[in-house]
């Protein structure tokens, strides 16, 4: 069966994790746009990642680029993930938004601090309310690895929300991009994912590791 090509703006696309998403969906064959505060500075990275991926990635401002897309993607620091979401509200209605957020809070980045002691992603479903049905994903996926484009990257990715439909979709973008995506349960479930992330930066550090992920064993 043929692979659906979406339509997937990248917000915060300009940066690490972003970057290294939307060069993984363009190669895979995904109508990427990036997203940023600046359109000219997303327009800038577009023609990077799109001399990379060898296929044409658009830049715009973020509420531009959240409006022409079927699914977003939201790959911006914890400090500005709620005012980031807040401004494309409007454009996200009725659409998938993927958040990779993982509230790392500077200096202590390999401490788990979770906000109130829950999951930042379940914030941002509360925030948005049912009609924007958030996923969480890559948390624990290097930004790093997904850059570099000629090497497979060796982590499975932990996929909650409440839409099991929605759900399946990001499974199958991590599928696209050569990943293996695992539902693990409802928005709330995206706690355990955040506060790994803060782990895997304490791993990275003690073991001298460039970017350790996470493999969920039994399924061959
Ligand atoms: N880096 C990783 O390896 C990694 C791995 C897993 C998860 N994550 C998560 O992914 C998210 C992004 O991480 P990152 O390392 O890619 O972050 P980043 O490179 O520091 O920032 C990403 C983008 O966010 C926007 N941004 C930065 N500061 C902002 C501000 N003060 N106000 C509004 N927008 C701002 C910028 O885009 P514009 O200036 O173009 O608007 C920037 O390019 C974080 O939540 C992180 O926890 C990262």
């Amino acid at each position: 069966m043929d692979r659906l090509r979406y339509k997937i703006a990248v917000l915060g696309g300009t940066g690490a994790q972003g970057s290294g998403l939307a060069l993984r969906l363009s190669a895979a064959g995904h109508a990427v746009t990036l997203g940023s505060r600046d359109g000219g500075r997303a327009q800038r990275a577009a023609e990077q990642l799109s001399g990379r991926s060898r296929t044409r990635v658009s830049g715009s401002e973020n509420p531009a680029a959240a409006a022409g897309a079927d699914i977003v993607i939201l790959t911006v620091p914890y400090s500005v993930q709620r005012g980031t979401v807040e401004a494309v509200l409007t454009e996200l209605q009725g659409k998938v938004l993927v958040d990779a957020t993982a509230p790392l809070m500077p200096p202590k980045v390999g401490t788990v601090q979770l906000p109130a002691g829950r999951s930042a992603v379940a914030a941002i479903q509360q925030l948005a309310g049912e009609t924007v049905r958030v996923v969480s994903a890559f948390q624990n996926v290097s930004a790093q690895h997904l850059n570099e484009l000629d090497h497979e990257v060796d982590c499975d990715v932990l996929v909650c929300g409440n839409d099991r439909d929605a759900c399946d979709v990001v499974i199958g973008l991590c599928s696209d991009i050569g990943l293996r995506g695992f539902f693990a349960g409802p928005i709330e479930n995206s706690v355990a994912a955040e506060a790994l992330t803060s782990v895997l930066i304490t791993i990275n550090r003690r073991y001298k590791i460039a970017g350790a992920g996470i493999r969920i064993t039994g399924p061959k």
